[in-house]
Parts: structure tokens; C-alpha cells; sequence
């Protein structure tokens, strides 16, 4: 799966495995559930696949960079696009799930390569070697001014674009609601939470700065599910994770913040356990690199 002296990777690679970074994640813990509570349908990463296709065939390279690489709940379909593949991340133990569904893969060796780095540090990829610089559900937990330079590094001058994949959900839905009450919760502890639509409008902007822009304009949704949710189950789910809202917290906040949201949760929507379908939607933020403005 990884390769010595890979020509796209800027040191040395082990010749088995994503190896660890020594750095721990809150992803670790997360690694071997991660797909049945957080997984996108394959329909998503299936279309996401085939429009970063059609961009690196717009380019002059053909290399697809997976930043928060993760289990491969998406980037395990794009090693089957025609492209070369890096998954990136921090988590050693939610490569290890990617690496799992690699195992059989015919053209592992030659095409993809996983990789666990910290991506607010150095990429170890190549200067000007890549074509998509890819992001799914990632970029908002990364340190944006870094994401800018590296991808603009990183990017191949005849033409590349970086690709924010995102889930969007109907500002009605519950998890939104409980998720915009979370918010007011934190606040209340003087804890701000990192809001993902501000973020990347953040990330827009210093890559407009930069010369890039989103292509066509606005986000293009790709695959469109519905989902069961109730109440009790997005608590409990987020009581199973480190921090809350983007933000690591010491246990006894992160409980009495969820005790909190539980007791409006029980008066804004009585039986919590109610499960309630809603829609959601993958969606591609498409953005045009230009290198040499
Ligand atoms: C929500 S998961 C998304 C995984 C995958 N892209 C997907 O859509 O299924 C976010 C991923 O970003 C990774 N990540 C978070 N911070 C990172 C960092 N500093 N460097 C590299 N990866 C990071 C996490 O380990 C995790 O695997």
C-alpha cells in the first residue's frame, strides 16, 4: 500500500502500511464504528468519485490528494477512479479500517497510498504533484491558513482544483436543532464552538485572496438519503466522542452540556426516542486552483 521513495511523496515511505505518527487523535476511538455511525451511502462516494474523475481529466496531472482520509467511507471508491490515490491522516487506526477494505484490491500497490501525517503540519506530498486536493467532512478541523498554503503548494501548475465534500442537513432537522442549541448551551459555559459554515466561508475567502475560485459558483449535490434520527440517539452518539462542536472538553463540562441539551430536548420534543426521517445531502464545493496568480 505505501511505497519506498514514492516520486509523489516528499521523504521516504515504510513499504508496508500506514505507519503511526505517534500523534493521537479523537478519530482512534472512533475508528471501528466510524462507518455504521457516521457513513455516507455509497451513492455519495460513488458520485463524488466520478466528478473528481472528470476534474483531474481537466488538469495536467491525475493525482488525488485525500486530506482526513479517514476509514475511506468516500476515498475507498476513488481508487477505483483511474487516478493516482494518497489518503492522508492523522488517525492511524481509522487507516487501518481504510486499509482493511484495500486488502483485495488489484491495483493497491500502484495506485494508492496511505499515509499518517498530521495535515497541520508539512504535507509530505510533492510540490506541484497533485490534482485534487480533496476534503471530505475534514477541512473544517484542520488550521485553514495552512490548508492555503499547502494546497496551493501542492497543486499542479498546468491546472488543479481543491474539493470540499460536505453533508448538509435541513436546518429543521433534529440534530441541526440540538446542534444550534448546543451552541447556545457552550456559550453559556463561556465555550465557543467552531461553527463548520463559518469556517469555510473563512476558507473561501483567503482562497479568493489567492485567485481561486468555486466552480461553477455555489456547491453541487451529488447523492441525496434519508436518514432515521431521534433525539436520544444524536445525544448519545455525542457523548461517545472527545469534545464537543469542534472543541476538546474536560469531561465534566462535556457531561453537564449534554445533561443540559437532554432536558431541552425532552421539552421541545417530548418522546425523545421518536424517530423522525429526514433528508440529507453530499454535497462538492468545487474550487479552481490557480497556481500562478
Ligand atoms: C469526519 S472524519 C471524515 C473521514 C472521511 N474523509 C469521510 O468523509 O468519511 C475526519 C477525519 O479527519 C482526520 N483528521 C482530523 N484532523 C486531522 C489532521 N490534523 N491531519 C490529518 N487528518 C486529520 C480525522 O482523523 C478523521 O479521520
Amino acid at each position: 500500500m505505501t511505497k519506498q521513495c514514492d516520486p509523489l511523496v516528499s521523504m521516504p515511505e515504510p513499504s508496508r502500511g500506514p505507519q503511526s505518527t505517534g500523534r493521537h487523535s479523537r478519530f482512534d476511538q472512533q475508528a471501528t464504528h466510524f462507518d455504521a455511525r457516521a457513513g455516507v451511502p455509497p451513492e455519495a462516494a460513488q458520485a463524488t468519485t466520478r466528478t473528481l474523475r472528470q476534474l483531474a481529466a481537466l488538469t495536467g496531472g491525475n493525482v488525488v490528494l485525500d486530506v482526513g482520509a479517514g476509514t475511506g467511507n468516500v476515498g475507498s471508491f476513488v481508487v477505483d477512479a483511474g487516478v493516482r490515490y494518497i489518503g492522508l491522516d492523522v488517525s492511524l487506526p481509522m487507516l487501518q479500517v481504510f486499509a482493511t477494505k484495500l486488502t483485495t484490491h488489484p491495483a493497491l500497490d500502484s495506485t494508492a497510498l496511505l499515509i499518517a501525517a498530521d495535515a497541520d503540519t508539512d504535507w509530505p506530498i510533492r510540490s506541484g504533484s497533485t490534482a485534487i486536493i480533496f476534503f471530505s467532512r475534514s477541512v473544517h478541523l484542520l488550521h485553514l491558513p495552512h490548508v492555503v498554503r499547502e494546497s496551493l503548494r501542492v497543486a499542479h501548475p498546468d491546472g488543479a482544483f481543491l474539493v470540499i465534500g460536505r453533508v448538509r442537513r435541513s436546518p429543521e432537522s433534529i440534530r441541526a436543532l440540538l446542534r444550534k442549541e448546543m451552541q447556545s448551551v457552550l456559550s453559556h459555559h463561556g465555550i465557543i464552538g467552531r461553527k463548520k459554515e463559518e469556517l469555510h466561508e473563512t476558507l473561501m475567502t483567503a482562497l479568493a485572496a489567492h485567485g481561486c475560485h468555486v466552480q461553477p459558483p455555489g456547491p453541487r449535490t451529488v447523492a441525496t438519503w434519508t436518514v432515521e434520527e431521534s433525539p436520544a440517539a444524536c445525544l448519545e452518539a455525542w457523548r461517545g466522542k472527545e469534545g464537543l462542536a469542534g472543541t476538546p472538553l474536560l469531561a465534566p463540562v462535556q457531561h453537564a452540556v449534554l445533561e443540559e441539551l437532554e432536558r431541552w430536548a425532552h421539552a421541545r420534543f417530548g418522546d425523545v426516542h421518536q424517530l423522525h426521517p429526514v433528508p440529507e445531502h453530499y454535497e462538492l464545493v468545487v474550487v479552481e486552483i490557480n497556481r500562478r496568480a
